[in-house]
């Protein structure tokens, strides 16, 4: 009788994801994305896979101030473990005020910090992406948040991107400063807040990160719109988990995908058209439930639709009367028009989505670059920061 043959198993390319106390066995994260990641599309992503779900972006000074909008956005839903909360702030006192507010009033597990916001209105105002130019402004707001967290043993996460364009880098120096001050993990878009959506993700400062930071988790982010690409960003740079945005959007089944994958299976979801309809109409209804109102909700979809089709055979007039989309009955009425046994249409539905845009300049507060520190005229700037800002 002759041996049995061992069963060679690849070891897994990852270990599961720790970020404090909290473990996901699929090392996946989902990216906060404003207007987008809500209760509605997080309960989507969430039913196809474990990992972490990063609410949409609060600012730190509505939060305090009890803004009703930012109220409904802190909102989870009841099984959603854990509860993953992005914060926007330029102020230390303000931003320990917030977490200290969702320490004492249980609002959520894990607080996510955002210093990755390109948009202009907000670096402008030395904001976003431009702040961990800052250093020692960027280390206060950390020290400050994580602090505060910490009375409630929450983890405090920090998301960044390289920095403010090819010349001003900052992020393995904010990323050093961030684990020195207790940060439970750090994430990376690869690129500048100049480049805002284009080009290519540069996995290769990822890698920089990961030898940088070593105590903690080091998380890669930008351009995983497949399975294979987290994969791929994993092998190439190290990192111990991933921040998937774009890709999911009109696809929260890449969460299934990503969970295979992670775990060295071969299956992947290719839905046909009917599965499609079928999650946009739930979106709908989830998104008529988080807003408490039909008609928002059916206004809310209508951005997602183009998404959801993305490579489908769907007609241009069809396309645009679900632009219009007025209530779910009105929803329901279009969609039983498609083609609803359509396959799923192979290449183009796959590759990239969502923003990609063209480099810019950075608009910054005058004499931002001429100085690491914060001087005088632009702590009053900043001051002015937090003001009317959402998104990434
Ligand atoms: C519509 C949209 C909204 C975003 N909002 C936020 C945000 O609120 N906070 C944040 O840190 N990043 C935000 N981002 C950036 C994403 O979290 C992510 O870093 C970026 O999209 C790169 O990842 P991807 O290539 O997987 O999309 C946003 C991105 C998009 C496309």
């Amino acid at each position: 009788m002759s041996a049995p043959t061992p069963t060679l198993t690849a070891p897994p390319l990852v270990g599961p994801l720790r970020i404090g106390p909290h473990v996901s066995q699929t090392p996946v994260v989902l990216a906060p994305m404003a207007g987008i990641t809500n209760s509605a599309f997080r309960r989507l992503c969430r039913e196809h896979g474990r990992g972490f779900y990063v609410s949409e972006m609060v600012t730190s000074r509505a939060l305090v101030e009890r803004s009703p909008e930012s109220m409904r956005l802190v909102g989870f839903d009841g099984d959603e473990r854990p509860r993953s909360l992005q914060l926007y702030g330029v102020d230390p006192a303000t931003v320990a005020a917030a977490v200290r507010m969702v320490v004492a009033e249980d609002l959520a597990d894990h607080v996510d910090l955002n210093f990755g916001c390109p948009v202009p209105k907000v670096t402008r105002k030395g904001g976003g992406a431009a702040l961990p130019w800052k250093a020692d402004l960027f280390r206060q707001i950390v020290r400050g948040a994580v602090r505060e967290a910490s009375r409630g043993g929450l983890p405090l996460t920090v998301k960044m991107r390289k920095g403010i364009d090819d010349d001003h880098l900052t992020y393995l120096q904010a990323g050093l400063a961030a684990e020195q001050e207790g940060a439970a993990a750090v994430a990376l878009h690869g690129r500048t807040a100049a480049q805002h959506y284009s080009g290519q993700a540069d996995w290769e400062a990822i890698a920089r990160l990961k030898e940088t930071v070593t105590t903690v988790p080091v998380l890669g982010n930008g351009d995983i719109f497949s399975a294979e690409d987290a994969l791929e960003m994993v092998r190439r740079t190290g990192c111990d988990g991933v921040v998937v945005g774009r890709g999911c959007l009109g696809r929260p089944w890449l969460f299934a995908d990503l969970e295979a994958a992670f775990a060295g299976r071969p299956e992947r979801h290719r839905p046909g058209l009917r599965i499609v309809a079928a999650t946009i109409r739930r979106h709908a209804e989830l998104l008529a439930e988080f807003y408490g109102d039909e008609l928002r909700g059916c206004r809310d979809i209508r951005k997602h639709v183009a998404w959801y089709f993305k490579g489908y055979v769907v007609g241009g007039d069809l396309r645009a009367r679900l632009g219009l989309v007025e209530s779910l009955e009105n929803l329901d009425e279009l969609i039983a028009t498609l083609d609803l046994d359509a396959p799923y249409p192979g290449a183009p539905a796959e590759g990239s989505r969502g923003r990609a845009g063209s480099p810019q300049r950075v608009a910054l507060p005058e004499n931002w670059l001429d100085d690491q520190h914060l001087t005088g005229a632009a702590a009053e700037t900043i001051r002015q920061a937090e003001l009317s800002v959402s998104g990434g």
